[in-house]
């Protein structure tokens, strides 16, 4: 049968560049250079493994031209001396050995230079910018996130607003910097026109507020751009392939950039023999839900619409990014709607995509969870990481390696963080029982899945992975001395789970209110039963099991449809917990029509959520339900929870049903109970060793399996 991802398989071009499929790893700006703006092995080796996983173009992420100014983060890489050209030239020369072409995005960050405020430097840019709202999801910034956030420094804002000189300089760091690509052997290099950097910012109505030669007008706003471009084509010479990104539009920004003149710059760049497009986009505001509608979108396929009016604009290539999920990539390059597909998050979570789509091996692909993880760690100053992927950001340390002996591992609990354990001691040759005492696989992740439909995918590909012929799932079971006697395994890892111990609070005890864990249990069918006898009347029940909640066993999507249209809960929820499961709760209630209100006791909401995804729960629940900080829940009464806010004031709320989410926390017993049935070494991982959720589950996971 064909492969149906053809398209994105087949080779493609983009002017003299010959490229073996149509997969690009997006510019992401990974944070991993040295402190000197060199590309260090840590940086090296990611790119390799990028390259090693299949895609046919890497693109480095930023990189400045004129290091240390412009920066945006403190382990950019520079581009702006001919001492950069050494390492640049290994990442070059790793990317190749994989047979993948290299770019890379050259970039001065204008007013977005960060790592400029930070140090007290002039940021350069077309004009003062417009002072911006104030945005209420930097509230949820917790006070030690603030002493390491990108920007913040001792020094009041300084800006460049650049003259002539200025501007003849920045051409001459944009030129320069395009031949020390070449020299370092980069098959093509991008010039980023788009985010609000410093082209960007020249290109835009809304921040250029220029008089002279350099604003106003189109023709003149775009004046930077086109002598930017037009030197950089001079120096490298007419056959190197350039391309540059733009912004499709500046999203939810007054007078911004909108299509028709991002498609006129398009075919601007078409005219100065830009050899391609790479289509973006960018919101005036780098933080809340702004930032996650552009430029890094949680919308599947966001810019597609825009990458085909691209496509109709001009003749040349046209490359886009923006969540393209590989079914929608290869329809879009199949309709002629795009020519290249750039993937940044997805090859975060599994740099071996490509590979694995042309070995016809889709549903071995580790999903990104959108969880933002990745560039959450971007904003306190620190390089990249993914929460599915505990490898991304440490290729360069030990690679993984077959076990030294074949031995039986035991693994008890069969949620993340047991599942990834068991995949990876597979991969090294062990042999993993792995026991669920529950009917079903994925654990807290499978309720994680509900309230967030993309945690579901996650699962889903878990449980396949324990489709491996070394693993042996055994689920409803326990583990005694008898199994331990039959097994007789060489290690053991307890993967239980955290204890959510309902808080002392007066009332809890009633029917309507549900403990986190009593809720998991009876949407996830772990001793459901058990739970819907205790809490539910004999006709919730009936309604329950007319729901088929018990019956559905794969897939957390096939639930998530489900509860909509049953849950054991009334019209009016407070959440008791603003947390990490108390918001993500809130959200998927909310989306469910219930009214919520989230009664948090501490001063910041969700703070273990990454810091983007946080912004985003947090905007949903303010403006469709209510969120309380520092408010103690004195008791919950039969209609209502009275609680006191932050001035001490007794404060009432309606509700119908009641969800304490508070109080999880590590749990030894399991793994204790297990130890005192063997003198086999039995080790905690995942929430039952520390509480990390889905992220610390992978990681600790991925730990064990790599250490047994
Ligand atoms: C961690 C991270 C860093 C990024 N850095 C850059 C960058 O340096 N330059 C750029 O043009 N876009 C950057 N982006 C945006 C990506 O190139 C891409 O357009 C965006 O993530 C949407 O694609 P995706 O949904 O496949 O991740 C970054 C994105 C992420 C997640």
């Amino acid at each position: 049968m064909a492969n149906p991802y053809a398209p994105l398989l087949q080779p493609g071009r983009i002017g003299s560049l010959e490229l073996r499929n149509r997969i690009a790893l997006a510019p992401m700006g990974e944070n991993f250079g040295g402190l000197d703006g060199h590309a260090t092995e840590r940086t090296q080796a990611y790119y390799e493994a990028r390259a090693r996983g299949g895609a046919g173009l890497i693109i480095l992420g930023t990189t400045a031209v004129s290091w240390p100014s412009g920066t945006s983060e403190p382990h950019q890489l520079g581009i702006s001396k001919d001492e950069f050209i050494p390492t640049l030239a290994a990442v070059v020369r790793r990317i190749h050995a994989h047979g993948a072409k290299a770019a890379i995005q050259i970039n001065h960050s204008g007013k977005v230079a960060a790592n400029d405020r930070a140090h007290g430097r002039e940021m350069w840019v077309p004009s003062v910018p417009p002072e911006l709202p104030p945005n209420a999801a930097m509230r949820t910034i917790t006070p030690q996130e603030l002493s390491t956030f990108v920007g913040v420094g001792p020094y009041p804002d300084r800006y460049r607003v650049m003259d002539e000189a200025d501007i003849a300089q920045m051409i001459e760091w944009y030129a320069a910097a395009a031949v020390r690509a070449q020299q370092a052997g980069f098959d093509a290099v991008e010039v980023h026109c788009a985010h609000n950097y410093i082209i960007a910012g020249f290109l835009s109505p809304y921040f250029n507020q220029r008089q002279d030669g350099y604003g106003g007008s189109y023709e003149n706003r775009s004046r930077l751009m086109r002598e930017i471009l037009t030197e950089v084509r001079r120096r490298v010479g007419a056959d190197y392939p350039i391309w540059v990104r733009l912004d499709a539009q500046e999203m939810h920004t007054p007078g911004g950039i909108e299509l028709e003149e991002a498609l006129q710059s398009a075919r601007l760049c078409e005219q100065l023999g830009v050899n391609a497009i790479s289509v973006s986009a960018y919101a005036r505001l780098t933080c809340g839900s702004d930032f996650t509608d552009a430029p890094i979108p949680q919308k599947a396929g966001a810019y597609l619409e825009y990458a085909s009016a691209f496509k109709r604009a001009v003749r040349l290539p046209v490359i886009v990014a923006g969540r393209v999920e590989p079914e929608a990539g290869a329809a879009a390059i199949a309709a002629g709607e795009a020519d290249f597909i750039a993937m940044g998050r997805k090859l975060l979570a599994d740099p071996d995509l490509p590979s694995k789509l042309q070995e016809g091996r889709a549903q071995d692909i580790r999903p990104c969870i959108y969880c933002y993880a990745c560039v959450s760690e971007i904003f306190v100053n620190r390089g990249i990481k993914c929460a599915v992927n505990a490898q991304t950001g440490h290729e360069h340390e030990a690679p993984i390696t077959p076990a030294e002996k074949s031995r039986h591992v035991l693994v008890v609990g069969g949620g993340p963080a047991g599942m990834e354990a068991a995949r990876m001691a597979a991969l090294r040759g062990h042999r993993v029982t792995l026991v669920e005492r529950s009917d079903r696989l994925g654990g807290t992740l499978f309720f994680a899945g509900l309230a967030y439909p993309e945690n579901g995918r996650l699962l889903d590909y878990l449980v396949r992975q324990m489709k491996h012929p070394r693993i042996d799932v055994r689920l409803g079971t326990t583990v005694n001395a008898a199994l331990l006697d039959q097994i007789k395994p060489d290690e053991i890892l307890v993967a239980t789970g955290a204890r959510r111990a309902a808080p002392a609070i007066e009332g809890a005890e009633q029917n309507h209110v549900w403990s986190g864990d009593e809720l998991r249990r009876l949407m996830t069918g772990d001793r459901a039963d058990e739970v819907a006898r205790a809490k539910l009347s004999l006709t919730e029940r009936a309604l329950f099991k007319a729901g088929g909640m018990l019956g559905v066993t794969d897939s957390a999507v096939a639930l998530q449809n489900l509860s909509r249209l049953w849950m054991p809960l009334g019209k009016r929820v407070v959440i008791i917990g603003g947390g990490l499961v108390g918001l993500e709760l809130a959200e998927f209630l909310l989306a469910r029509g219930r009214e919520v209100t989230v009664l948090e006791p501490g001063t910041h909401p969700g703070t273990e959520l990454p810091i983007v995804r946080r912004w985003r729960v947090f905007e949903a629940v303010q403006a469709h339900g209510k969120l309380q900080l520092q408010a103690q829940v004195q008791r919950i009464e039969r209609k209502q929870v009275v609680w006191l806010d932050r001035k001490g004031q007794e404060q009432r709320t309606e509700a119908d049903s009641v969800v304490l989410a508070l109080g999880a926390e590590p749990d030894a017993g399991a793994a204790e109970q297990v130890q005192a049935l063997t003198s086999v070494p039995v080790r905690r991982l995942g929430d039952s060793a520390a509480l990390g959720y889905i992220e610390g589950a992978m990681h600790s996971g991925h730990h064990a399996g790599r250490t047994v």
